[in-house]
C-alpha cells in the first residue's frame, strides 16, 4: 500500500469537473488578468475574513513583502520574526534592506512571548507566524505591540480558516498575509496569495505597489511592480472556497483520529490544540527523538511524511544569526508531519496509524 504525504491529483471527479468548467469559462471569456473572477474572489474571501480590504496577489511571499512596504519599513529598521518558519517570513525583511531579528519559539513552534526582550529603538514591526495552522495568541501580542508602537504583520500563510474568539487569523494585525500555494488548506492550481487589512491607507498602498503604482491605466502615483493574481487562479480558488467548510471538517476528523489512536505511546509527542478553532489542521506534526528512524521506517512501508522544517532560519547560510534558539532547533530535530489532507481515505489513514503504532510498540 502507498500513502503519499500529499497527492494533489487525488481529488474527486466532481471537483475536477468544476475546475475544468471554471477553466473553460475563463478561456471563453478571454479575460486573463483582473475581471469578475477576481472581484468574486475578493467578495468570497471577505465573507470568510470579515469586513476590511482584501488585495489578491500573486503569492504569499508578495503579500508579506507588500505588507512591509505599505508599512514603510526602511533599510536598517528591525523586524522581529520567529526562528522557525518558512523562509519567506524573514526573506522579505531582508529584501527591503531591513534586519530580521530572530526570536526562539515555544514547543509548538510559535514565536516565544519573550519577543519583547528583543525590542530596540530600531524595531518597527513583528511578524507572528501561525505555524502548522495554529494561531499565536493574538490579543496579548497586538496589545503589547500597540503599546510599544510596533506594527504587526501576521503571516497567516498556513492558517487560513483558523480563528480566535471568532476573529479570523490574518485579521488581527495591521496586515495579514495569506498564501494560496497548492498545498495550503485553500490552495490554487498554481501560485496565489492575498493581503488583508482594516486600514484604508495600507490597503491603497498595497494595491498601488502590486500594480506598478497605477491608480488607473497609465496614471502612476508611485513606483511598484506586478504582484497581481492570475484571473484563472482566482476562478479556481472560487471553486475551492465553495467546498472549504467540508474540507475543513474532513481535516478535523482525520486529526481527531490520529490524536485518539496515537495517544499514550512513549516517546511520541502529539500536537496540541489541533481540534480547536484557532487551528486549521493544516499540518499534523508529531515530535519524537526517533524522528529520522521513524521517517525511514514509514518510507519503507510506502508512507510519505515531511519535515517542517529541517533547519531554523538563523542557521541558513543566507542569515547566519546568533542567539539562543534551542527550542525551535529541537523541533527541527524531532518534528515529523504525517499525511493529512481532505483527499485522504479512511483506509489510508488506518494504515498510517497501524504502522506508527507498530513502530512505537
Ligand atoms: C509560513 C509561510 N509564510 C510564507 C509563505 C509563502 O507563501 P508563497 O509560497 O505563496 O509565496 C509560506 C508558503 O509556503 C508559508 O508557509
Amino acid at each position: 500500500m502507498k500513502v503519499p504525504f500529499l497527492d494533489l491529483s487525488k481529488m474527486d471527479d466532481s471537483l475536477k469537473e468544476e475546475l475544468q468548467k471554471a477553466f473553460k469559462s475563463s478561456l471563453d471569456s478571454g479575460i486573463f488578468s483582473g475581471g469578475k473572477e477576481v472581484q468574486s474572489f475578493i467578495e468570497n474571501l471577505k465573507k470568510q475574513l470579515g469586513e476590511g480590504y482584501l488585495q489578491p496577489l500573486g503569492n504569499g511571499t508578495d503579500a508579506l513583502e507588500l505588507a512591509l512596504r505599505a508599512l514603510d519599513i526602511q533599510p536598517e529598521d528591525e523586524v522581529i520574526v520567529p526562528s522557525l518558519t518558512w523562509v519567506s517570513t524573514a526573506e522579505v525583511v531582508h529584501l527591503l534592506g531591513a534586519k530580521p531579528i530572530f526570536c526562539d519559539t515555544d514547543n509548538q513552534g510559535l514565536i516565544s512571548t519573550n519577543w519583547v526582550d528583543l525590542v530596540t529603538p530600531k524595531t518597527r514591526a513583528i511578524m507572528p507566524v501561525h505555524l502548522y495552522g495554529k494561531m499565536v495568541d493574538m490579543a496579548p501580542m497586538c496589545g503589547t505591540a500597540s503599546k510599544l508602537g510596533l506594527a504587526v504583520v501576521e503571516d497567516a500563510a498556513q492558517s487560513f480558516g483558523a480563528s480566535q474568539g471568532g476573529k479570523a487569523s490574518g485579521t488581527w494585525g495591521d496586515v495579514g498575509a495569506f498564501s494560496f500555494y497548492p498545498t495550503k488548506n485553500l490552495g490554487a492550481l498554481g501560485e496565489a496569495g492575498a493581503c488583508f487589512t482594516k486600514s484604508q491607507d495600507l490597503a491603497e498602498r498595497i494595491s498601488l505597489f502590486s500594480n506598478h503604482g497605477q491608480i488607473r491605466r497609465d496614471e502612476h502615483l508611485s513606483w511598484g511592480r506586478n504582484a497581481r493574481i492570475d484571473t484563472i487562479q482566482a476562478s479556481f480558488l472560487n471553486v475551492f472556497l465553495a467546498r472549504f467548510e467540508s474540507f475543513q471538517k474532513r481535516r478535523k476528523t482525520l486529526a481527531k483520529n490520529y490524536l485518539e489512536a496515537l495517544e499514550g505511546y512513549e516517546g511520541l509527542l502529539l500536537p496540541g490544540g489541533v481540534l480547536e478553532e484557532d487551528h486549521n489542521a493544516h499540518l499534523f506534526v508529531i515530535q519524537t527523538t526517533r524522528r529520522d528512524e521513524l521517517k525511514e521506517y514509514l518510507h519503507l512501508q510506502g508512507i510519505g511524511t515531511a519535515i517542517h522544517y529541517p533547519k531554523i532560519l538563523p542557521d541558513l547560510i543566507s542569515f547566519q544569526a546568533k542567539g539562543d534558539f534551542s527550542i525551535s532547533r529541537k523541533i527541527t530535530e524531532t518534528c515529523l508531519s504525517l499525511p493529512l489532507n481532505p483527499n485522504m481515505s479512511d483506509s489510508d489513514q488506518a494504515y498510517v496509524i497501524e504502522k506508527i503504532q507498530a513502530f512505537f510498540k
